[in-house]
Order: structure tokens, then sequence, then C-alpha cells
């Protein structure tokens, strides 16, 4: 059997989970995929292995607990090993709090965002202890750093994965184990056409701090070959950050006269 490093991305049929899944299969790694859509898994299942690459595709939907064992299983049983977790699925439903639905919007961003997360990690994180070395990175969210209003439910997970990704941190980096957190600015996905954003004023990212799914995947990269906490990206957004932080009184007043009021009209 190969002894190529394995990883896992969640959320692999489209955006910066296929985008980490092509580079890391680029790079060597065995890849094992896990998403609703299987025909896109399959697809990028076979451009892998066309490149000479080894991959497998998981159909799951990781909000079930039994989806979650088999995407861990069946990567164990097809490679024997689990080296590294990217937790990316995820969605946004980007509205004002009133308008969202209990159900289809609160619970399951939260319950995919967060929970999936916090679950697929515990089940792989016993391999990772006894092999002494591996690497979980969770995709959080600039949204998980600065709360911005339409953001409550989006950001209470992403703020919850990040708790997660530092206390996780704490726990088992004395098993040579790496917890790490991206946080992304806007990133050219498909993520915004199921946010269902409606601004009156048309206001969205500038183009400069757009990002493009290969830029997430390159700094995923980056920060399996050197372990660091976490990294922003693109650096710019560390500016917002760090106001936020130290001034958040003057952010809330920024936000209340540029934002809240003009789209709520008031
Ligand atoms: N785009 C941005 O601006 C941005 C910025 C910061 C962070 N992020 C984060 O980046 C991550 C990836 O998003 P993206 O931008 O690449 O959007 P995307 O293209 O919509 O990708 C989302 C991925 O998550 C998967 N997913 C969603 N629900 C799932 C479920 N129940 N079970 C399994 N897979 C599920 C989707 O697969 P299926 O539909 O096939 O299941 C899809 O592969 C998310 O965590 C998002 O919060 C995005």
């Amino acid at each position: 059997m190969s002894k190529q490093p394995v990883i896992i991305v969640t959320g692999a049929s489209s955006g910066i989970g296929a985008a980490v899944a092509k580079l890391f299969a680029s790079e060597g790694y065995r890849v094992s995929m896990g998403a609703r859509r299987i025909e896109r898994l399959q697809a990028l299942s076979t451009e892998i292995k066309s490149a000479g690459g080894e991959s497998i595709a998981v159909q799951a939907d990781l909000t079930r607990f039994e989806d979650i064992q088999r995407l861990v299983n069946s990567t164990l049983d097809g490679f024997g090993q689990i080296d590294i977790l990217v937790n990316n699925a995820g969605f946004g439903r980007i509205k004002w709090l009133e308008e969202l639905d209990p159900i289809k919007d609160i619970q399951a961003q939260i319950q995919i965002n967060l929970i999936s997360a916090v679950i697929i990690s515990h089940q792989v994180l016993p391999y990772l202890i006894e092999q002494r070395s591996g690497h979980i990175i969770n995709i959080g969210s600039m949204g998980g750093l600065v709360a911005s209003p339409t953001y409550t439910v989006y950001s209470a997970s992403k703020f919850g994965l990040r708790g997660f990704t530092e206390s996780l941190r704490r726990e088992v980096g004395i098993y040579g184990v790496h917890v790490s957190g991206i946080y992304p600015g806007a990133v050219k996905t498909e993520f915004k056409q199921h946010a269902g954003i409606n601004r009156k004023t048309g206001r969205t990212t500038p183009k400069a701090l757009l990002l493009e799914s290969e830029e997430v995947a390159q700094a995923v990269l980056k920060v399996v070959r050197r372990p660091r906490r976490s990294l922003i990206i693109p650096w710019q957004m560390r500016f917002t950050v760090w106001l936020n932080m130290l001034f958040p009184g003057i952010v809330d007043r920024i936000i209340e006269r540029n934002f809240t009021r003009l789209e709520r009209d008031i």
C-alpha cells in the first residue's frame, strides 16, 4: 500500500473544498472527499485519478452521524490511515434574523458549520492521537472573527467553530496533532447563491478583496507545511479584526450608520 499521506476534505463537491482536494492530490496526497452531490465528487475523483492521483468519493450528508462514520470508515478501508482533516462543508444564510426559517436556516447552519465539524473531528481524532501526528484544519470565516448584521446565525456557527479550534489545539498539541483555523474573507464560490443576500444598497465586497477558491486552498497547504494557529486571508482583513477588537463601540456606530440604517431604511 502507498504511504502517501491521506487527507479528508468535507464539502469537496464545489468551491473551496474542490480546490483543496485538487491541490492536495496534485501534491501527492491521497484524497478522501465527502459531500451530498455524489456526481460532482465522482467527476472530481475521475479528474484526480486521470492526473495520476488517488481519491475516494463518498456521498455524505454530514449532518447525519451515520454518514460521518461512513466517510471516516471508507477512508480507513480505502487508504488505511488519516493524516489531515479539513472541515470545510458549510453554508451561510445571510439575512436578518427574523427572516430566517428556524429549521432550514438556523438549525441547519449550526448543524453543518459547527456540530458536524465537531463530530467528524471527534471521530478522526483517536487515529491522529494514536499515530502521534496529524492536522485538523477548520475553514472558519471573517464572520467568525467580526460579527456583522445579517450574519447572526452564520457568525454564531463560525465563532463556535473558532472556539472549538482554539480549545482542541490546546488539548491535543502534546500528542503532535495540530489544529488550525483558516479565516477567509469573501470567496468566489457557490456560497453566494445559497446565501440569499438581498442588499437595498447593492453594496458588495470590493473586487480587490475577493478571493478565488484556489487562494484558500493555497492557504490550507501553507498551514500544513508550516503549522500555525490561524491564517486570515486576504491579509488586509487583519486590520478589520484589530479595529473590531480594540474599538468595538466605534465599529458598532460605523456599521449602524453605514449599513443597518441604510438597509433597514430607518
Ligand atoms: N465563499 C465565501 O465567501 C466564504 C468565505 C469564508 C468562509 N467560507 C466557508 O467555506 C466553506 C466552503 O464554502 P464555499 O464558499 O466553497 O461554498 P460552496 O461552493 O457552496 O461549497 C460548500 C460545500 O459544502 C458542502 N455541504 C453543504 N452542506 C453539506 C452537508 N449537509 N453535508 C455535506 N456537505 C455539505 C457542499 O456540498 P453538497 O451541497 O454537495 O453537499 C459544498 O461542497 C464553508 O464552510 C463556508 O462557510 C466561505
